[in-house]
């Protein structure tokens, strides 16, 4: 496994800082991956200052989770390949999860691994993707089904794409930082309810970006390949891959961070039924969730569906066990917790009480 830590920088624009870690680092040559937006949108404003990005070879994809393909890394090593890349050139993953999870994922195993550094252009690929070293490809109809966990080199963390992005990117972004937040504890939370993050402006943006992403680097640390500890950063995922799957299989698209949110509700009643978690808690962030991201889109006729999506959850270890991680309050997580069916029922009746 390559090593744990990587360099998060924080910075309004990050041009100097990828300029100067570049030149460090002294890669022979610099590959930027891209997708068909970023390259369009992202791409000219880093190449304008960054001579070493203006010089590099641009290897892009198309956009869209549909696009994390074996077939689109093949073709990224096969470029590669041709472009007589060694161990060690440089990969600049320039975009959102898709970008970060497929570029770093061909970068981990193209002869056995060369250096590659993020340049999260999303909210949600800030806050999560970009950081911890997960790496992927979604594979016969499962994501993130083959991928190995590789650190980058170095994050740069800014705000200077953002502007472009829409409401929903931010909200979906804004799910995990709630996240965050609950496993970090109450003072955190407090804080991340508070935060009205349409209207931020980028100076308030980068220092609550730090305190999220340091929550998730916290944890990485302790755990980089997901034994114990990681296992926390799933709060809100089990029951929101299954909304996730669930609206897919009918036909609608819902962004990750809001399924996310919506089963963070979910996950946090179970918190309550399950592990005590004060519903002092519960209640504001199920209003909060209520207010940004609306109404699950969630029938009782989709129950036995749901629970079964949850009970599928790549993260089981046991064909009859639903696995969570649920709280027993805000900075206290509690990984590998099961329930029984009838309390995840009703925990799905409740939050959509809630919300
Ligand atoms: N997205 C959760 C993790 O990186 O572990």
């Amino acid at each position: 496994m390559s090593e744990v830590t990587t360099h998060i920088y924080y910075c309004d624009n990050p041009a100097h800082a990828i300029e100067d870690a570049l030149a460090s680092a002294g890669a022979p040559q610099l590959f930027v991956v891209a997708d068909d937006n970023t390259a369009r949108m992202c791409l000219p404003l880093l190449a304008a200052a960054v001579p070493s990005v203006a010089a590099a070879t641009v290897l892009t994809l198309r956009p869209g989770d549909e696009a994390k393909t074996l077939s689109a890394a093949e073709s990224l090593w096969r470029q590669l390949t041709d472009a007589g890349a060694t161990r060690k050139s440089m990969i600049l993953n320039l975009g959102g999860g898709m970008v970060t999870d497929l570029g770093g994922f061909v970068a981990a195993t193209f002869k056995r691994g060369m250096p590659y550094i993020n340049v999260p252009t999303t909210l949600l690929g800030t806050v999560d993707a970009a950081v911890g070293g997960k790496t992927a490809v979604n594979f016969a109809g499962l994501k993130n089904q083959v991928g190995v966990f590789a650190q980058p080199a170095a994050t740069f963390i800014s705000t200077c794409f953002f502007d472009t992005l829409p409401e929903r990117e931010l909200l979906s972004g804004y799910a995990e930082m709630l996240k965050h937040a609950l496993l970090e504890g109450p003072e955190a939370l407090a804080a991340a309810l508070d935060c009205d993050i349409i209207a931020l402006d980028p100076a308030t943006l980068l220092p609550l970006l730090r305190e999220s992403v340091a929550t998730k680097e916290r944890i990485v640390a302790a755990d980089p390949t997901e034994r114990g500890l990681r296992k926390a950063l799933n709060l809100g995922h089990t029951a929101g891959h299954a909304i996730e799957e669930l609206a897919l299989e009918k036909g609608a698209l819902v962004p990750h961070g809001y399924a996310v949110a919506w089963g963070l509700v979910v996950e946090l009643v179970l918190s309550h039924t399950e592990c005590g978690m004060s519903t002092q808690w519960l209640y504001p962030v199920a209003a909060c969730v209520r207010r940004l991201y609306g109404s699950m889109p969630v029938e009782c006729s989709d129950y036995p569906r749901l629970l079964a999506l949850m009970a599928h959850d790549k993260k089981n270890t046991s064909p009859d066990t639903t696995n969570f991680t649920l709280l027993e309050a805000p900075g206290r997580p509690r990984i590998d917790c099961t329930a029984a069916p009838e309390a995840i029922t009703a925990a799905l009746d409740i939050a959509r009480d809630l919300i």
